[in-house]
């Protein structure tokens, strides 16, 4: 799960090779995560000692919540499970969804309970639990939080099989936009949310007026008991466009690898300018959905060279320039 050598640091730059940017996000999350896991090997179970610090995601949609959620389990090798709070809230059987999300933790550590009791849970969508009065609920948003609270709290859940699981050692990571949260907190911490005097360090004054404070969260449904087990609280920054060429290009697994590969294994090389990975940023920018359009701009641009390469083993590589330029097609003579 986590070995002596597993620092923060080494977390943080096993996250760098496939999730672009977001490098305070990387820095909370290694910690916590780093933090959690020492906790649980270094105390028995049952001293009951130590709280467990679950944490909170803020950051618009496609800017790689999820995508740090799934890399840091898969580098640490722990069973990765994620549900959306909204629609836990859409179903009047609200512990049966639960016990359905952990019943899917355990399948995915091959059924062993045991691992799954260290897995951890991605719980997105919690700034949405505040019905609006067009739609009507099934159960409250503030329900789902107390189902919620029981099982962050640590409380076993009896799963289908008849088999309990410890939910005390899961990791809960939540996750939201919180659409105006920047708003709602230019407003409270205007009037100096911390007093400042000459002595005090600046530095330290400013990250703490940065910080989110759970009283910011209460406009988005929810309720003190449950901002107060979130404890730790990371930010996502916008993507702009220069992480959006990079993400399309950069990670091990980038949608510009992954088509090198493709056409590589037709025997043909795949050369796309640093300009056309531009303008497509710049269209994702305008779709506003993260780097989520990237993939489909990007494939929009391929499928015709596709489709026409695997006909015509003559075409021994591809050239792209411009997004609004045919590619250029270089056959053997
Ligand atoms: N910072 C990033 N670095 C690399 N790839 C990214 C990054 N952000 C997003 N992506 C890409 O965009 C896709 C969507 O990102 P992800 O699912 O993590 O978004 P999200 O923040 O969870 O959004 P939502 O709130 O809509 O669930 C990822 O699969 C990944 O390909
Ligand atoms: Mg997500």
């Amino acid at each position: 799960m986590l070995s002596k050598e597993t620092t923060p640091s080494v977390i943080v730059n096993y996250l760098d090779q496939y999730v672009i940017g977001q490098d305070d996000a990387k820095k909370i999350l290694a910690v916590a995560v780093y933090s959690h896991y020492r906790k649980i090997s270094t105390f028995r179970q049952g001293d009951g000692a130590i709280a467990k610090s679950n944490v909170l995601l803020i950051g618009s949609s496609g800017t790689g919540k999820t995508l740090l959620c799934e890399t840091l389990s898969r580098m640490l090798a722990v069973p990765f499970v994620t549900a959306d709070a909204t629609s836990l809230a859409q179903t009047k059987y609200v512990n049966e969804e639960i016990e359905a999300v952990l019943q899917r933790l355990v399948d995915k550590a091959d059924a062993d309970v045991e691992k799954a009791r260290f897995g951890i849970v991605f719980i997105d969508e919690i700034d949405k639990l505040k019905a609006s009065k067009a739609e009507a609920r099934v159960i409250s948003g503030e329900s789902v939080q107390h189902a919620l609270l029981k099982i962050m709290e640590g409380a076993p859940v009896k799963l289908k099989s008849g088999q309990y699981i410890d939910t005390g050692n899961i990791l809960f990571i939540c996750g939201g936009a919180f659409v105006g949260l920047d708003n709602i907190m230019a407003k409270t911490h205007g009037f100096g949310f911390i007093s400042t005097s000459e002595g005090d360090n600046q530095n330290i004054l400013e990250r703490l007026n940065k910080r989110v404070k759970p009283t910011d969260l209460f406009e988005f449904g929810l309720i003190p008991e449950f901002t107060g087990r979130l404890p730790i609280i990371a930010k996502f920054q916008d993507l702009s466009r220069d992480m959006l060429v990079r993400i399309m290009s950069v990670p091990k697994n980038s949608i510009y690898r992954q088509f090198i590969e493709i056409f590589r294994a037709e025997g043909v090389e795949l050369r796309i300018s640093p300009k056309v990975f531009e303008q497509i940023s710049e269209i994702a920018i305008e779709y506003k959905t993260g780097a989520r359009s990237l993939r489909g701009i990007f494939e929009e641009l391929i499928t015709p060279i596709l489709y026409v390469v695997p006909d015509n083993p003559d075409i021994f590589r591809v050239e792209i320039t411009s997004l609004f330029e045919d590619p250029c097609l270089l056959r053997r003579t």
